[in-house]
Formats: structure tokens, sequence, C-alpha cells
């Protein structure tokens, strides 16, 4: 790379890398910042957040036939899969273990998968990429407990004792949501998101996809550590077509939620000790307490961006065994990510972020946004299941992962987010809590006990009456493009017709 470059503004993924580093710099000089990013804050549900990283190994397959150019090896080789834990612990609970760091170590290998997402790569920009990630994030750590034992979980207690019925304890089962990461992303780039509803008794895995999309993922199997990198098409021998190689991405995506559910299963089966042991993360100490602890005949599957797009894919012809999933909560479908699956038949809540749906933008020959709210309305009137689609104002696509927490400034002046970066995590957490209540309860409460208000992005339908009787809360954080009528049709029956209509469902 020469400096001539960089002084030519062009829109490049490089350009506007350096222009960021020094802005940031710059800003942090003039208002006397330090240079260290924020801290993530700490959970506000009413339990304490527990966290465990679980690589397990999978069935070795190759999910498509792709060879990498250089070298012939498999791309899409599946040998383990890993994911994170959120999950409610004890009140008491601290750990011995260090908490997490936000950036997974080794720095340099994320550093490098940018740095390969900029199709830039060698030894000078890589390591001014590890110093770059190194001075933004690269002290920020999770404030969840390490490896504590499950809420409920009482010293001695031996819950992986198959001799004792485990109704005896009457300890609650927790609901399990898979999470699907975006494009670019990892793990742990959703952590205050996935915490936060981990501190209202929700159980989640954040699955790490190794398909390549990543900036860069450790692959840790049968005692020997891999560089997972993030792959260009153009790396592939033979080197597929953009939409192909999506399907693959997508296919193997897949393949990970299933092995998820799968070790979610055998957790839940009370042989959790097998994955601590072959864990090469070494955590999961008491994972054989989790016999009986969750519900895993009906979880539900979550997804950002990518993510979403993959949620969505993991829907077609469900629930099944492998993808039990009784609900969906789909965040950012993609718009470069592929075509949207249609084939729906669970509840599901929708929600864009407010510049996922201000910018128009033609996907699959149409306005993105129509695709979408058609995908809301097909579930809701013809499916006859709950569905709503929302916008959540002054959310930017970044909004729900931790990026703003952590640099507050810079995402907010790249992005024009204009919601207080935690409320905008917080709409969202609460919104998902609203959506799993739902699911449980049949009640509808929060920004899902109002009906449609702007059947178009910003185009408002509600009369003065309507807007001064509405949840001012709700009113100021979302537009609410889809949902089913609050209308009775009869006493003790309202707004259970799951249509726009409010015909009965199925
Ligand atoms: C995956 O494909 C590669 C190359 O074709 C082959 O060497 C390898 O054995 C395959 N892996 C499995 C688990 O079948
Ligand atoms: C589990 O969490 C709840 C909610 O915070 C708390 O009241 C309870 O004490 C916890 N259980 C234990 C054993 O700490």
């Amino acid at each position: 790379m020469g400096w001539t470059d960089v002084l030519k503004p062009r829109l490049s993924v490089k350009y506007i890398f350096w222009a960021l580093v020094t802005s940031y710099f710059s800003i942090c000089i003039l208002f006397r910042m330090p240079f260290f990013s924020s801290k993530l804050p700490a959970y506000t549900g009413p339990y304490k957040v527990g966290t465990i990283d679980i690589e397990a190994p999978v069935e070795k397959r190759n999910i498509s036939e792709a060879r990498f150019a250089n070298g012939g090896k498999p791309a899409f080789e599946l040998e383990t899969v890993l994911f994170s834990l959120y999950y409610p612990a004890n009140k008491d609970a601290r750990s011995h273990r260090p908490h997490h760091h936000w950036i997974s170590r080794p720095v340099g290998l994320h550093a490098e998968g940018y740095a390969r997402f900029a199709h830039i790569n060698n030894f000078f920009t890589n390591n001014l990429f590890t110093f770059s990630l190194w001075t933004l994030a690269g002290s920020t750590t999770i404030p969840a407990e390490v490896d504590v034992p499950l809420n409920g979980t009482i010293k001695g207690y031996r819950n992986y004792d198959k001799e004792h019925p485990l109704d005896d304890y009457g300890l609650p089962r927790h609901p399990v949501i898979v999470f699907s990461h975006g494009m670019a992303s990892s793990r742990t780039s959703y952590t205050q998101y996935c915490a936060e509803l981990a501190s209202r008794g929700f159980v989640v895995a954040a699955i790490e996809h190794r398909d390549g999309s990543g900036p860069g993922s450790v692959i840790m199997s049968e005692g020997k550590v891999k560089h997972r990198f993030h792959i260009n098409a153009d790396q592939l021998d033979p080197s597929p077509e953009t939409a192909d190689f999506k399907v693959m991405q997508l296919a193997y995506r897949q393949a990970e939620i299933e092995e998820t559910v799968r070790v979610l299963r055998q957790l839940n089966e009370g042989i959790g000790g097998d994955f601590y042991r072959s864990n090469p993360r070494e955590e999961g100490k008491d994972l054989a307490e989790w016999r009986g602890r969750l519900i895993v005949d009906s979880m539900v599957i979550s997804g950002h961006s990518y993510g979403a797009t993959g949620a969505l894919q993991a829907l077609a012809g469900g629930p099944t065994y492998e993808r039990p999933f009784v609900g969906a909560v789909i965040l950012d479908p993609g718009k470069q990510s592929g075509p949207l699956n249609d084939d729906i038949h669970v509840p599901m809540i929708i929600i864009h972020s407010q510049s996922w749906s201000n910018s128009y933008s033609i996907f699959q020959g149409r306005p993105h946004f129509d695709v979408v709210k058609d995908i809301a309305v097909k579930n809701l009137d013809e499916h006859h299941k709950f569905t709503w689609f929302m916008t959540s104002i002054g959310t930017t696509h970044p909004s729900v992962t931790d990026a703003p927490l952590i640099e507050p400034l810079l995402l907010s002046w790249t992005t024009g987010a204009t919601i207080e970066v935690r409320e905008g995590v917080k709409q969202y957490v609460l919104a998902t809590e609203d959506f799993m209540h739902f699911l449980s309860t049949e009640q509808r409460k929060g920004v899902l006990k109002e009906e449609t208000t702007h059947p178009r992005y910003d185009e408002d339908i509600r009369d003065e009456d309507r807007k001064q009787h509405m949840d001012q809360e709700v009113a100021k954080y979302w537009q609410i493009h889809v949902a089913p009528t609050t209308a009775c049709a009869a006493p003790g029956l309202c707004g259970v017709w799951p249509d726009r209509a409010g015909r009965p469902g199925s």
C-alpha cells in the first residue's frame, strides 16, 4: 500500500478504515478522552449472567465440495461447532476465572481477517490492524461470570444422578434462544443483547460460524488448532458465483445451527460432563447439572443480517427435530445474502433498524422493504401465525451489536444512529422479551400489544386520539408495519386471532 493512495479520497474499505482511525484518535486528543474504549455495561435483568464457551466435535463432513485454489484443502469441512452460552446464574455467583475478552485471542487473527475483507493482507498492514484493534477494543471484556453454575444449582445437589427424578427439586426449565451472527462478526459481537436476555431468564447459545463470513475463528479439533480466515469466493477453485457461494455459506451455517441444537438437547439429557471433558475451551465444569433444565423441544431462533437470512432459512419446513424452532426473532434480514425464505409456519417478529427501513434498495427485483413485509403478511394472513414487522426508530444496522456500546462516538458518527446506544440495545431486548412472553403465555405486552401504526415506513396512519392513547414508550421507539389485530372476537379472546383482519388461526 502506498501512502499516496491514502491521501486520495475514495470509498474503499481501506480508505474508510484509515479515515476512521485517524479521526478517532484526533477526537480523543481533542476531547481528552482515553484512547481505550468504553466498558460494556452491567446487565439489568433479575438474574446474574453466566457464560460458557463450548466447542463440541461433530460428525465430520464436507458441507460442499468447494476447495481452496491454494493448496486444494476443502473449504467447507465441518469438524466442530463453537458457541457461547449465556444463561441465568445464581445470585452470589462469582467466577475465579477472568472475564472473556470481547475480541477473542489471538487479536492478530481478527486483524488479519479484517484486512482480508479489505482485500489487503501483508505483514505491515496486518500489524497495523492488530495495533488498531488492540487499542480500540483489545482490553474490553464481557461482564458475564465465566463457567459458574446455572441458576438454582445447589452444591452437592447431584442433578446428574439419574436416580433422582428431577421434579423432586422443582427447578425451572429455561427457554432457549439460538442466535446467529451477521457478516464480519463472531459469537462475541452481540454479547449485550444475548446476556441481557440471559439476565431475564433465557438461555442463549450464540454460535460462531466458520463459513468464512467472519473476520476469523479458531477451530480446535482433535488436539490441533486451525485458523479459519475470512473467505472470498475468488479463493476457491472453481470460483463460485456470488449467489452460489452464499448458498454454500448458508448451508454451512444451517449445519452449525443443527449441531448447536443437538448439543443443547444432549446437555438437557444430562451428558454435559462429556462435553466438558472434550471441550478444548476447558469450560463447562458444571454442565452435568444441566440435565432437564432446558426447554429443548421448542426453541427460538434469532439472527441478525446474514444471520437473519440463515434463521429464516432454518425455519423452512419446520419445526423439525433438528430445527425445533417454534418462534423466530429476525433482525435486519440480509440485503445481500441471497433470497429470503418465506416458507414459515411459526410466530415471528421481524425488527428492522431505521437505517434498514429508510434506505431504499432493490432486492430480488423489488424494494427490500416490500419483500420483508410480504414475508410477514404471508405468515400472518395466510399461515395464521402471529407475526409482527416493525422498525426501531433512531437505530442503524449495528445498533443491536456491541460495537456502539464500545465505541459510541465512532459508531454514531459513521452510521448516523440517533438513539442513545444503551437504549438502542434495550429496545431490541425488550421486544424480544415481549415476544418470548407471548410464546409462553399468548399474552401481548409492550410493543406487541399495539396494532399497525405505519403500514409503510414513515407513513403514519394514527389519528390524534390513537396517538394520545398509545403507550408513549412504544410510540417513541417503534413504527409497526405489520401486527395481528387486537380486536376482541369474543370476551376473553382479545387479540388472539392471528391475522390483520381478525380471522381465527389454525
Ligand atoms: C472432505 O473432502 C476432502 C477433499 O475432498 C477429503 O480429503 C476429506 O476426507 C473430506 N472429509 C470428510 C469428513 O469426508
Ligand atoms: C436464581 O435467580 C433468582 C432471580 O435472581 C434468585 O432469586 C435466586 O436466588 C437464584 N437462585 C439461587 C440459588 O441463587
